[in-house]
């Protein structure tokens, strides 16, 4: 309440009056990713799986500058799309550190990856239907193979989020070491992926052990029938708080249950955490434009909407607030902070303490860094934000503000 949460109290340490000044010189609203939090996300996950091939889920954010610290610290890049997958290139992972994970693809994100396998053939693709594998042949695929299994398991913080056990996603795991076993004799088979959802938490690692447990299984009885594997691949998921009083994520507990459960097996194991890389080094600046008392709450109104984080509307995600202009003895009030779009869905918080603000105030949003820009829009022909990114004791605006004229720009 007072204090933002974990997210903002970090980027705090780069004091308010200098968030402040960032507001004021790039403007509102502003993303800010801080780069070192990235990097040391990134070694503590290293640190937690010293073992495992950690593999970024880039979909969390894909910006160059995240990407470029993410592969500096050592990490794969696990791409969603052919565009994922040319930002990965483009961030310079080399091709055997790139896994392409295909959800549905268009035929032209086929021929793209397709491309980049022939100057990349490390590259390695990750399939999730029989056809996929049938449209790679078409296409004179023979690289490296990994077959995503749906294990019937599904976790995370919103339905919306849980993965495992939707059928959009995967092979169902019954039929997948019949088929990895039968395309191991065309295909350098080298791995088998499961995602369960986002959200593995503290308090409920049952949904992530029964996943890993039945990926264990799988690999095994492939392992026995077509051969090695170099990796068993169980997803990402990884919780990080977003409320203030949650407690952290257990990394080296998570590690532990995941070693058990997986048992013995000669693959090594690959996680694809996404949010826990990113999510607590960025935080959303907005400014505040109208305070106006409602029947029941002050209304906040902000210039930050559902465009801007998408994340409250779509999911109630609970996102961390606190007005950095306010003094320390302010008064709180009870708080609905709403943005400018004209949905009644687009409302960051209702009844939340928060300082009472003024018009100009500066607020930031925490744990804005995972999802954040990433599922940002134009809808209401609003602008997309800038981003600064924080290095030291270094800013660098690494994404300009969308203008009204970009938006514009594609119409003939
Ligand atoms: N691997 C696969 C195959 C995935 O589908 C995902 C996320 C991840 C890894 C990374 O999951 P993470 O570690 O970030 O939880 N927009 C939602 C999250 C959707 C995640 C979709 N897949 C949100 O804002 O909560």
């Amino acid at each position: 309440t007072g204090d933002g949460g974990p997210a903002v109290r970090r980027l705090a340490e780069w004091n308010e009056e200098n968030l402040i000044a960032l507001a004021e010189e790039y403007e509102t609203p502003l993303y800010v990713v801080d780069l070192d939090r990235v990097e040391e996300n990134c070694m503590r996950l290293l640190d937690a799986f010293p073992d495992a091939d950690v593999r970024y889920a880039v979909k969390a954010h894909s910006g160059r500058a995240v990407l470029r610290t993410v592969r500096e610290a050592g990490l794969d890049a696990e791409c969603a799309s052919a565009g994922e997958v040319e930002r990965a290139f483009d961030a310079g992972f080399p091709g055997e550190r790139v896994q392409y994970t295909a959800v549905n693809p268009p035929a032209g994100d086929l021929d793209l990856v397709m491309e980049r396998w022939r100057e990349n053939p490390g590259l390695t693709i990750t399939v999730g239907a029989e056809d996929t594998v049938e449209r790679l042949r078409e296409r004179g695929f023979d690289g490296r193979l990994c077959v995503r299994a749906n294990p019937g398991v599904g976790a995370g913080h919103h339905e919306k989020v849980s993965t495992g056990a939707n059928a959009k996603f995967g092979i169902p795991i019954e039929r997948v070491a019949d088929l990895a076993t039968r395309w191991a004799a065309d295909f350098d088979l080298v791995g088998v992926h499961a995602h369960a959802g986002s959200g593995i938490s503290g308090e409920d690692l049952s949904a992530h052990r029964e996943l890993v447990s039945r990926m264990g299984d799988l690999t095994r009885e492939i392992e026995s029938r077509a051969g090695g594997l170099e990796f068993v691949d169980v997803g990402g998921g990884f919780g990080v708080p977003y409320e203030e009083d949650e407690p952290p994520l257990d990394l080296d507990a998570v590690a532990e249950a995941t070693r058990e459960a997986l048992g013995e097996v000669e693959a090594t194991l690959a996680i694809e955490p996404g949010r826990y890389v990113v999510a607590d080094a960025g935080v959303l600046l907005t400014r505040v434009n109208t305070v106006k008392e409602a029947r029941d709450a002050t209304v906040v109104g902000i210039d930050a909407g559902m465009t801007t984080l998408l994340r409250p509307a779509m999911y109630d995600a609970y996102h961390a607030i606190a007005n950095l202009s306010a003094g320390d003895d302010a008064e709180e009030i009870d708080a609905t902070v709403a943005g400018p779009i004209c949905e009644s869905a687009d409302v960051l918080c209702e009844h939340r303490p928060l300082s009472r603000p003024d018009r100009g105030d500066v607020l930031a949003v925490g744990n804005a860094g995972a999802y954040g820009y990433e599922m940002s829009s134009t809808y209401n022909s609003r602008p997309r934000p800038a981003e600064v990114a924080l290095s030291g004791t270094t800013v660098r605006l690494t994404r300009r503000r969308e203008t009204l004229t970009d938006l514009t720009s594609l119409e003939q």
